[in-house]
């Protein structure tokens, strides 16, 4: 099976010992205590599932600023983006050498994890400027991604940490969130040796379910592991269990069985694209995957990024060998009425626009928001149900 990310073997920072467990909960209930951000809380749960392999903790600002121009922390370990705990006040916990963090995201902040206290660092606006512009590629604010990073507070805490829960994900997705842990055991269980791992923040239409076949076919891999994001979005994307329902009956009505798996994982977007991408790989790669699909506007935004710049950073800025996991480049896929299925397009040189069975996100939504199903070259009827049954909720 391929390796982890930087280590032999999988290291989650979540405490398994039920033992060790207890005691730390009892711990915790002792220690000066702090509520991150969402964005650290989703740190905490990626580190404690096994994703972020090797970390052990949250960066210092060395490091965070290595990854975020280099992409490798001080000690050259490869890793894409700054993984940060970033909080605006430090009173509860000045001088602790460990703290429990608290979760914002359930209701009485319940522990999180406990962190020993490597370093509080005071984050500068010029470093701040340095990270948002590096890691998305612009500091416009109406970018939701940079929006998010900033409204964060400026001491980062670094040190190691042992994670105790994994917040919501397990209560509110108990079939779709996995850990790397899980995902791992179970494509071992499949005995699946080459492994697709499809991104993905959406439903799933023809083109998403046609790119999973695509790579499937063209990798002659054993199955794929659609691996959809369940933390934070930007308002008007679709709600995760509407999205987890959707893709289920995708796969259940259309992908052969025993080829698929739906799992989710808890972190928030960034929208970050390219340099996305790349996090997206790592942590694949630290589930068991040997390849991940890159399509169009992966990870992407508005216009921030070129449709194809999430592919090609993975030639021009990923060294050699720093990642194992392979990356499946998808071209602009679309329902041909010409070949009468989907294609990718740069396989119908002859095509025109015309040809292909297009519609915008906003053309989609409106049409499913007025009961009214998109075309079933662009989406599965039953799939199209499940999604105007949502859009309809939001009108009533
Ligand atoms: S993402 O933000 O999670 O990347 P989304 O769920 O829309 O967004 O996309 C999942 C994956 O499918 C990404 O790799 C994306 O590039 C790819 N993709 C989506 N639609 C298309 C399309 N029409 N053609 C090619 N690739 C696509």
């Amino acid at each position: 099976m391929i390796k982890p990310h930087g280590s032999d073997t999988l290291n989650p920072l979540f405490v398994y010992d039920a033992e060790k467990h207890h005691a730390l909960i009892k711990e915790a209930e002792g220690l000066p205590s702090i509520t991150v951000s969402s964005a650290a809380a989703a740190n905490a749960v990626m580190m404690g599932a096994g994703y972020f392999n090797p970390l052990t903790g949250y960066m210092n600002v060395a490091d965070a600023l290595g990854c975020a121009e280099n992409l490798q922390t001080a000690a050259g370990l490869f890793f894409p983006v700054p993984i940060l705990n970033l909080v605006q006040n430090i009173i509860t916990i000045s001088g602790a050498a460990r703290i429990a963090l608290r979760d914002p995201n359930v209701e009485g902040n319940p522990v999180l994890a406990i962190q020993d206290v490597e370093a509080i660092e005071e984050i500068t606006e010029e470093q701040m400027q340095t990270m948002t512009s590096k890691v998305f590629g612009t500091m416009d604010s109406g970018h939701p991604g940079v929006a998010a990073f900033n409204s964060q507070g400026r001491f980062a805490i670094s040190g190691a940490i042992q994670v105790l829960n994994l917040s919501y994900f397990q209560n509110d997705f108990p079939d779709t969130f996995r850990t790397a842990v899980e995902i791992r055991n179970e494509i071992k269980e499949h005995g699946w040796e080459k492994v697709v791992a499809f991104q993905t923040r959406n439903p799933m239409h023809r083109a998403h379910e046609e790119l999973c076949k695509m790579a499937l076919e063209a990798l002659d891999a054993d199955g794929v592991v659609i691996h959809m994001l369940l933390g934070k979005l930007k308002q008007g994307d679709i709600p995760a269990p509407v999205r987890d329902a959707s893709i289920r009956k995708m796969a259940e009505l259309y992908f052969p069985p025993n080829t698929v798996m739906i799992t989710g994982y808890g972190f928030d977007m960034l929208y970050a694209g390219p340099l996305e991408a790349v996090l997206h790989a790592l942590f694949r790669q630290n589930m068991g995957a040997t390849h991940l699909i890159v399509g169009r506007d992966h990870a992407g935004v508005g216009y921030y990024y070129g449709a194809f710049d999430a592919q090609t950073i993975f030639d021009e800025q990923v060294p050699e060998g720093a990642l194992e996991i392979e990356i499946f480049k998808a071209d602009d896929t679309a329902y041909s009425k010409k070949l009468n299925k989907v294609v990718m397009m740069r396989d119908a040189p002859d095509h025109s626009k015309e040809d292909f069975v297009l519609l915008s996100g906003t053309k989609v939504r409106e049409m499913l928001g007025q009961g009214i199903a998109p075309p079933p070259e662009f989406s599965r009827p039953e799939v199209a149900k499940i999604l105007s049954d949502y859009y309809q909720s939001l009108d009533s």
